[in-house]
């Protein structure tokens, strides 16, 4: 389903407090990790979001009960490591690269075969990355031209631990393979070459697993047993990142956004707005790991941007892209290849969507090279080839340009922030969908 919506510049700052959905990557694990528990799971503030409920209908496909008190909530009845059963049909994944890298582990160590499906951009994006780690465990598995889904596991396979280290840095590879490891005979390791997020290793430590983990290496002990656990999932910081940018660049912002997620693997986006001059106040609360952002406008300055911070911000540089359009001066983004192969050619999409709205920034190889514009021209429409965080960026631009931008292709919105349009609204932005 293909949807429009025409987004108006903005003629006052963004204020007041708004929260955003709860964390997409956590919302998967919690399912994930419950399903394979022992005993019933309360998960609560689980995104609403249709990746994650792609991973809960995969589950309940496989025999798990999940009962749906009230939104945002969840009860997984748990079924224990072994206690899957064989799906009617493919699992399918949607749009969810998370989703199909990390059940791609598990399914490795099941007794029955199974298919993983996705759609047009899933489909079209790399597993060799999982494939191969889950065939050095033993794992049978085939794949379109050997690299991309549909991926079809064969059941009935023993899984042996491995020490693994992913020559790119990656939570969904790390994951998958600590996830298969979960069936693996001896102990399971990943030396990442760059932290990531380390929401795996610390719920698989909450659901009971025994995990052992230093700066780069973490290790998963062979023959864990895991306990259901309740999971209180905090406001995704991706989905505040939009915000973040926002009430940065849009003249007398004042924006406080509440109970997000904190994990310090993925605030990489705050080092690389502060460095260019932004106003942002990260304050956490009695739990470390969520707290709240107060953001005000600031005059931004362009950056040569520290690589090292990339891949603790991989999922925010198409909005990041949108701030160092405005900035004063030039931007340089490099290694920043993996955004080539998300949820679109993120470095393409976005420098075609932003071109056409005013702004100056010209594609390399790895990121892209921008030059800060005083004000986006606007008056487009713009294509977000069904990648909700470029149709979210571009709906941000909108924000600050002379006239309305028409974002093309939004519906995949829905894939990880479903009320993205309503708080816009609240926040005074004028829609027309
Ligand atoms: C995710 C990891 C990241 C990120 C994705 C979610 C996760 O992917 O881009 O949106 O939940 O583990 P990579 O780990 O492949 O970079």
């Amino acid at each position: 389903m293909s949807q429009t919506v025409k987004v108006k510049p903005l003629a006052r700052g963004l204020n007041g407090k708004i929260q955003v959905p709860g964390d997409k990557s956590v919302s998967h694990r919690a399912i994930m990790l419950a399903s394979l528990a022992h005993g019933s799971s309360a998960i609560s503030g689980f995104l609403e979001g249709e990746d994650t409920r792609n991973t809960a209908r995969a589950f309940a496909a496989m025999g798990v009960r999940i009962d749906t008190p009230s939104a945002h909530e969840r009860v997984v009845h748990g079924v224990g490591l072994h206690g899957l059963t064989a799906p009617d049909g493919p699992l399918d994944l949607g749009n969810a690269g998370t989703g199909m890298r990390l059940i791609a582990g598990v399914m490795a160590a099941q007794r029955f075969d199974s298919t993983l499906i996705g759609d047009a951009s899933l489909s079209a994006r790399p597993m060799r990355r999982i494939i191969e780690p889950l065939r050095e465990m033993g794992a049978i598995i085939r794949a379109r031209d050997d690299a991309f889904p549909p991926l079809q596991i064969s059941g009935g396979n023993a899984l042996r631990g491995i020490r693994y280290a992913p020559t790119v840095p990656s939570a969904q590879i790390k994951s998958c393979v600590l996830l298969a490891g979960l069936y693996a005979g001896q102990d399971t390791t990943v030396l990442e070459p760059v932290g990531t997020r380390d929401y795996t290793e610390s719920m698989l430590r909450t659901f009971g697993a025994e995990v052992q983990s230093s700066e780069r290496s973490i290790t998963l002990r062979a023959g864990a047993r895991l306990k259901a656990s309740n999971v209180v999932i905090p406001g995704d910081f991706s989905s505040a990142a939009f915000w973040i940018v926002a009430a940065s660049i849009v003249p007398d912002s004042d924006l406080l956004i509440e109970q997000v997620g904190l994990n310090r693997y993925r605030l990489g986006l705050i080092d690389a707005l502060r460095s260019m001059g932004a106003n942002i106040d990260v304050r956490a609360g009695s739990n470390p790991d969520i707290g709240q952002i107060r953001v005000r406008s600031a005059e931004l300055a362009g950056v040569d941007l520290d690589p090292a911070l990339v891949p603790n911000m991989i999922d925010e540089f198409p909005v990041f892209f949108v701030a160092a359009s405005l900035a004063r001066g030039r931007t340089h983004v490099r290694g920043a290849h993996e955004l080539r192969v998300k949820e679109s050619d993120r470095i393409a999409v976005m420098a075609r969507a932003l071109s056409g709205a005013g702004a100056l920034i010209q594609e390399t190889e790895d990121g892209a090279i921008i030059d800060g514009v005083k004000r986006l021209r606007g008056d487009v429409g713009v294509d977000s080839a069904g990648d909700h965080r470029c149709a979210m960026s571009m709906a941000i631009a909108a924000m600050v340009s002379e006239k309305p931008i028409s974002v093309r292709d939004c519906a995949n919105v829905n894939t990880s922030y479903p009320n993205f349009w309503a708080t816009a609204s609240a926040l005074g932005v004028d829609l027309e969908h």
